[in-house]
């Protein structure tokens, strides 16, 4: 570990996005903690001298809290988190199923919540450092068979907004970042066409550019697809349900 060395703790580490993002960041030189669950796979992703496994359940807000005092032990530092946790099941979301619902809120926003209030207190008195949550396109407006996942992501959103503003004050950048369709063990379980379907190196190339080379509240990709659904947010309802009914009926 070198004293010039950045550090990024990231979550959701062991497979798809999170994983991609890891691996991208510790080849550019970034010193990586990396949390899930599944802790083979983060310790095998550990066999790359950038990278420290650090398992972890987001649900279990003692866990997360434990595990950051673990890793600022450790790395003494860090100036990067990026809380890529999350779950959705879309046959459990065909209809209105409020155990799947509250799971995934647990999963998705609170696990989330739960990071950031880990190091919430490190960063304000560090006077610095960045918090960025990989939200969703889910989260613009309500789509077909997602009444537990989009709103999961559209709460990410306005609590990133909300928080946002306090973190500011203390010289600590909030983000959020939005991926499209990006193929991944979550994604694989669709059964519908993904239109502009990217690759995981492809978000990891986005993410870790859109983090380090600019300051945009927003990260989104890939920009086919979410300048679309941007568009599709300023039309009023009757217009966008009309639309998407459309092409939900289909
Ligand atoms: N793929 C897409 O098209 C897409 C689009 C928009 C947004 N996203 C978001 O991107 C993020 C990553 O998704 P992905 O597509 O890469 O899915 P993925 O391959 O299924 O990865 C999900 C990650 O979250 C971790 N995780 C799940 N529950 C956890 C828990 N309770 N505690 C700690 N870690 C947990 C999983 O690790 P363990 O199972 O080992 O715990 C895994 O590392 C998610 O927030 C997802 O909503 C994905």
């Amino acid at each position: 570990m070198s004293e010039n060395q950045k550090k990024v703790w990231i979550t959701g580490g062991s497979s798809g996005i999170g994983k991609s993002t890891a691996e991208k960041f510790a080849k550019e030189g970034w010193l990586v903690a990396v949390s899930a669950r599944r802790q083979e796979i983060l310790e095998d992703m550990a066999k790359n001298p950038n990278i420290s496994s650090y398992p972890l359940d987001v649900v279990n807000e003692d866990n997360c809290k434990n595990t950051f005092l673990k890793i600022i032990s450790e790395f003494k530092e860090i100036d990067l988190c990026i809380f890529c946790s999350g779950t959705y099941d879309p046959k459990k979301e065909k209809e209105i199923n409020i155990k799947q619902n509250k799971f995934v809120m647990d999963v998705n926003y609170f696990g989330v919540l739960n990071c950031v209030k880990a190091v919430e207190k490190y960063f304000k008195e560090r006077k610095g450092g960045h918090i960025s949550i990989v939200s969703s396109i889910a989260g613009y407006r309500g789509l077909p068979n997602s009444s537990g996942y989009g709103p999961s992501k559209a709460a990410l959103n306005n609590f990133a907004e909300s928080i946002y503003f306090d973190f500011k004050k203390h010289n600590v950048r909030v983000s959020i970042i939005s991926p499209g369709f990006i193929k991944t063990p979550l994604t694989d379980k669709n059964d519908f066409p993904m239109p502009f379907l990217r690759s995981v190196d492809f978000a990891a190339e986005k993410i870790y550019t859109g983090l380090t080379r600019s300051n945009s509240f927003e990260i989104h990709f890939p920009k086919q697809l979410t300048l679309l659904l941007k568009f599709l947010r300023l039309l009023p309802y009757k217009i966008y349900l009309f639309l998407i009914y459309k092409l939900y009926k289909r």
